[in-house]
């Protein structure tokens, strides 16, 4: 999520994908792949509407059995941290059903299409998709996309209720961490999971300060911006959290990392401590 300098920002991010054989920022092959994959494993898939010629699509499931948390997983907000989107698309094509089937699941596979086409963190407006879903935070008018979002709030807010995940990258770094927003005073089960996911993979990001927030242990812990993460926590997630893998660090690695991170969000919320936390605070519900 850090913000590359000016020089950074017209660099184009792009590796080629061994695994999926083609480039990371090919488009097409990737909406090809994503509604194969949607298809196969029983998700709805539906456009919120285009940004710049491309759909953006919201992928559904509804589990069998009731009172399942509602999870939305969202990835591609940047450009130039493609491992996001494709490890949303290898989690949908690999998980097994019965994990699928502990939550129901929202998935935004791709949020800005036309950044990640151009391997650039911006979209093609130069808009910021990841900024903008609360103005009073910072300013920030919402981007395409996050109009396309903000026209369905109770709806996007609704699959997140029982938590959020964010798949970030930082382009510039050859470590890792994760931003956690919880209920409580300190990072409890649910964002000590996912950084210790992240941190069989990579080096985790010294103690101090990462993109101007204080960083401890591998977590920045419920930072405020106008950040989607951020913006859901306030129209009432249990929890949300960003993750980032290093950009520096091989494209492979960082997309089983995701994955892991992935499969590890849901099962936490789904299974985990985490989700009697949030049942506690919720009376009624079972
Ligand atoms: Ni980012």
């Amino acid at each position: 999520m850090q913000m590359p300098p000016s020089t950074e920002l017209a660099q184009n991010f792009v590796w080629p994908l061994p695994v999926e054989a083609c480039a990371s920022n090919d488009l097409d092959a990737f909406l090809r792949k994503l509604e194969a994959v949607a298809a196969r494993r029983g998700f709805r898939r539906e456009s919120l509407g285009e940004a710049f010629g491309t759909p953006l699509w919201l992928l559904t499931r509804e589990p069998p059995g009731r009172d399942r948390p509602s999870l939305l997983i969202a990835a591609g907000f940047h450009g130039e941290e493609p491992a996001g989107p494709w490890a949303v698309l290898r989690f949908l094509d690999q998980c097994d059903e019965a994990l699928l089937d502990t939550a129901r699941l929202g998935v935004l596979p791709l949020v800005n299409a036309s950044g990640f086409s151009a391997g650039q963190r911006h979209n093609a407006a130069d808009e910021n998709p990841n900024r903008g879903f609360a103005p009073d935070e910072d300013g920030i008018a919402p981007s395409a996309e996050g109009r396309l979002l903000l026209a369905c709030a109770d709806r996007i807010a609704a699959l997140g209720r029982d938590g959020v995940l964010a798949c970030h990258e930082d382009a510039l770094l050859d470590c890792a961490y994760v931003y956690v927003n919880e209920s409580g005073a300190h990072p409890g089960s649910f964002g000590k999971a996912l950084r210790d996911a992240n941190a069989r993979y990579f080096p985790l990001h010294p103690d101090g300060s990462v993109d101007g927030c204080p960083i401890r242990d591998g977590i920045v812990f419920n930072h405020r911006d106008s950040s989607f993460e951020s913006w859901l926590m306030r129209l009432g997630a249990a929890r949300s959290a960003c993750i980032e893998t290093p950009g520096q660090a091989s494209i492979e690695r960082r997309i089983l990392a995701q994955v892991e991170m992935i499969a590890t969000f849901v099962r936490v919320c789904a299974t985990g401590d985490a989700l009697g936390e949030a049942r506690a605070r919720r009376p009624g519900r079972t």
